[in-house]
């Protein structure tokens, strides 16, 4: 990344008019432009649709408005207010009473700072950033950066805020380095990495929510005046709240309405709130929760704060899911899985809990193989003392009683079948039963003199501290480099409380949580440099910590523990709102499923599991003679639709949440020469209604041929495919659809 422009110089995606006051960001789809006003405040002036570029602060139409204080250097305008002004990075304590970007705690005490306009440059390439996870441009991507140094009117503190603009992909990203090179000491307390300020407009707040085991629930309600936020305080970006947040325009559906998408790429702590001001202004921020933050900048020292990614689309959410899909895949994940065809997988959990040796992994890696798996993953219970879940975490080492074997001898009977072989750790947590925890007690989160608070009876290592990681690590890559391991699970099962490390003074323990995420993607990153073949998949109770930031270092994550093929069509549906289906870890299980106790057939549990990386968890040796054949059917299947899988669009085309009858979706090939159609039928009842489904993505003008029928494509989008009528309860189809040429 080079310097390209100080003065009037434009980048292919960034744009500075003459006055080298006005900003505009370009992207294929959408705009993005700030503003220097005459008092050097960094306003924001439009974020939308592309226009051609124009100076759209005439939208900034100030008035007086009582108690809205003015700054002191706007003299006599009452109009002038940063109570009422869209802004680019407002501060706090300043006269601006909506949420802030930024609160600093000067030496003195003090939080009132002033940010102006000190500098800007615009920068060949996206900007990346250290030890944080971030979108990266490709060759062929138009990519540039914009930064704006602003400085506090009175102290040596700057403020450095980042905008990357991936044009094709159309997405703008956000970043912000608070730098002290004052003399004393600064106190940084609150630090979004984005903030939004739409001068008009309603819209919804549209949020996943959930719980272990149900994770990302649609939840869509009015913006209304006041604050609305999720978020997380639990140290993981959580099952509760997912740091992905849209705001629509009321009455947008899929394909039509303007909806903003809002993506952290960041796995601790977040807060994301919408506020809708007096004047019915809304303003949006993204970034680290502010609850257990608070940063110390001695003199010389920056922070650097998440990327937040933004994609605005005029045409629906769907364009949004397209965009952010299109990114995550191309631009963020990484490694060489990140295109590759994953392995299909048994994974024994399910099947035998912890209650296994060496010999049954064997059995069941034998018989998944003559069913056509690739990856046999051992999950936990294979260390220490591990025998149920209240001990062992921590001791990273083989228990060769339990398996009867070492490790390097299971993994080389594993690969004779022909099968690669994966593994499972929870590298952050540790049982207070354990070697680890009795010789280094102290490395656990613990408050002094206090109880820590157990969860799954487990604690959670200081992933602040580096001696801490790299024993870990360590143990790790000594059970890694003594055997033959192509796939890693890295799970993380319980909430973070008592944060506090014995590494850092008093006034410095708000930096802990955060430098405990710093840390754990050091050793991600780590792990990957070392072990560049291996496939890692996250996990964190399932989808506890299923966000942006976690895709950087493990290009898919076990979506759910809710395995129930039914359950699983509003978790992954919610899911696809900002991820795309290569990274939904999914999997067939045992029916009646083992965490509702539901009923579904094999062939549903397939259809819906590939939706996503497609694998089995279930013990093979219960299937029958049928049902072995079923499932050779199935991964033949998968294996064939793959790549149509994978890279093609994904279209949500009747939700669980509105249509009763049946949920279906559609993965369209991008050049639209077939697309493949997953339906499940989820309610039964006599003498059912006429229900036609309107598929998207395939060329108006063309016949496509599904069995022994054709149909015009513009038939299909437009009165639709009439829907099989179900014979059994949850009764599942896979179409296929092929252009004729
Ligand atoms: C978590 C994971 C499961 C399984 C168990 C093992 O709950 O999500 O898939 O690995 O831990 O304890």
């Amino acid at each position: 990344m080079s310097i390209l422009s100080f003065g009037g110089e434009q980048r292919m995606a960034i744009k500075k008019d003459t006055t080298g006051k006005l900003f505009t960001l370009l992207t294929n789809n959408s705009m993005y432009q700030m503003k220097v006003d005459d008092l050097g405040f960094l306003v924001h002036t439009w974020f939308g649709k592309r226009t051609p570029i124009f100076d759209y602060s005439y939208l900034n139409v100030g008035r007086d408005r009582g108690f809205s204080g003015n700054p002191y250097i706007a003299g006599d305008n009452r109009a002038y207010s940063l109570d009422t002004l869209p802004q680019e990075f407002p501060t706090y304590g300043n006269g601006d009473y909506r949420e802030s970007a930024v609160r600093i705690r000067y030496a003195s005490g003090a939080s009132s700072c002033e940010f102006r306009y000190e500098s800007a440059q615009i920068l060949e390439g996206k900007y990346s950033l250290p030890g944080l996870p971030a979108f990266y441009a490709l060759k062929e991507d138009t990519a540039d950066t914009l930064v704006i140094t602003l400085k506090d009117s009175t102290q040596n503190v700057y403020v450095h805020l980042y905008y990357g603009v991936l044009e094709e992909k159309d997405i703008i990203t956000r970043s912000v380095t608070v730098e002290n090179k004052g003399e004393s000491p600064i106190y940084l307390e609150r630090i979004m990495s984005t903030c939004t300020d739409f001068q008009f407009g309603d819209f919804d707040f549209i949020s996943f929510y959930g719980r272990h085991a149900m994770e990302r629930l649609l939840s869509r309600t009015q913006v209304h005046h006041g604050i609305q936020s999720v978020g997380s305080t639990r140290g993981a970006s959580s099952h509760h709240y997912n740091p992905f947040v849209m705001l629509a325009a009321q009455g947008t559906t899929e394909t039509r309405g303007e909806c903003y998408g809002f993506s952290f790429l960041y796995s601790g702590d977040f807060l994301a709130e919408a506020e809708k001001d007096q004047s019915g202004q809304t303003r949006f921020l993204m970034g680290i929760h502010p609850d257990n933050f608070c940063y110390k900048l001695d003199s010389g020292e920056a922070f650097h704060a998440p990327e937040a990614a933004m994609v605005y689309s005029a045409e629906g959410m769907e364009a949004v899911s397209h965009r952010f899909h299109r990114a995550i895949r191309n631009n963020l994940c990484r490694g060489e899985y990140k295109k590759a065809r994953r392995p299909v997988l048994i994974n024994n959990w399910e099947g035998t809990y912890f209650d296994f040796t060496g010999d049954k992994l064997v059995e069941m890696a034998e018989q998944a193989k003559d069913m056509g798996v690739e990856l046999f993953v051992m999950d936990d219970g294979w260390f220490g003392k591990r025998e149920s879940d209240n001990s062992g975490l921590g001791d990273w080492i083989v228990n060769e009683k339990k398996l009867g074997c070492t490790l390097k001898d299971l993994s080389a009977r594993i690969h004779a079948l022909g099968l690669k072989f994966g593994i499972w750790f929870e590298p952050e947590c540790i049982s207070e039963d354990s070697d680890l925890y009795r010789a280094h007690p102290d490395w656990a989160f613990k408050v002094p003199e206090k109880s820590p608070v157990r969860s799954r009876y487990q604690l959670v290592l200081d992933f602040s501290r580096k001696e801490v990681r790299d024993h870990i690590y360590n143990m790790m890559c000594n059970v890694l480099d003594n055997a033959q391991v192509e796939y890693l699970k890295w799970d993380f099962n319980r909430s973070i409380g008592d944060i506090f490390t014995t590494a850092l003074p008093a006034d410095r323990q708000g930096e802990t949580a955060h430098k405990y995420i710093l840390g754990l993607y050091e050793f991600l990153e780590n792990l990957n440099k070392r072990y560049p073949g291996m496939l890692i998949e996250g996990c964190s109770g399932g989808g506890g910590r299923f966000d942006a930031g976690m895709l950087y270092y493990t290009p898919q994550i076990w979506t759910s523990d809710d395995t129930d093929s039914i359950e699983r069509l509003k978790i992954q549906y919610g899911t696809s709102f900002c991820y795309p289906v290569s990274t939904m870890g999914a999997h067939v299980s045992a029916s009646p499923n083992h965490q509702t106790g539901r009923t579904a057939s094999l062939s549903t549990r397939a259809t819906v599991a590939m939706a996503g990386t497609f694998g089995y968890e279930l013990d093979p040796a219960k299937l029958t003679e049928e049902e072995k054949a079923e499932v050779r059917t199935q991964i033949e299947t998968f294996k064939k639709y793959y790549s149509l899988i994978q890279d093609g669009t994904y279209y949500r085309l009747a939700s669980p949440y509105e249509n009763e009858e049946y949920t279906v979706w559609e993965f369209a090939a991008e050049d639209k020469s077939e697309a493949l159609l997953g339906i499940v039928s989820t309610k039964l009842t006599a003498n059912n209604l006429f229900t036609c489904i309107r598929l998207r993505g395939l060329d108006p003008n063309a016949m496509y041929r599904m069995g022994d029928k054709t149909y015009l494509g513009a038939a299909l989008m437009e009165a639709g495919l009439p829907m099989p009528v179900p014979e059994t309860e949850y009764q599942s189809w896979n179409l296929h659809l092929v252009k004729e040429s």
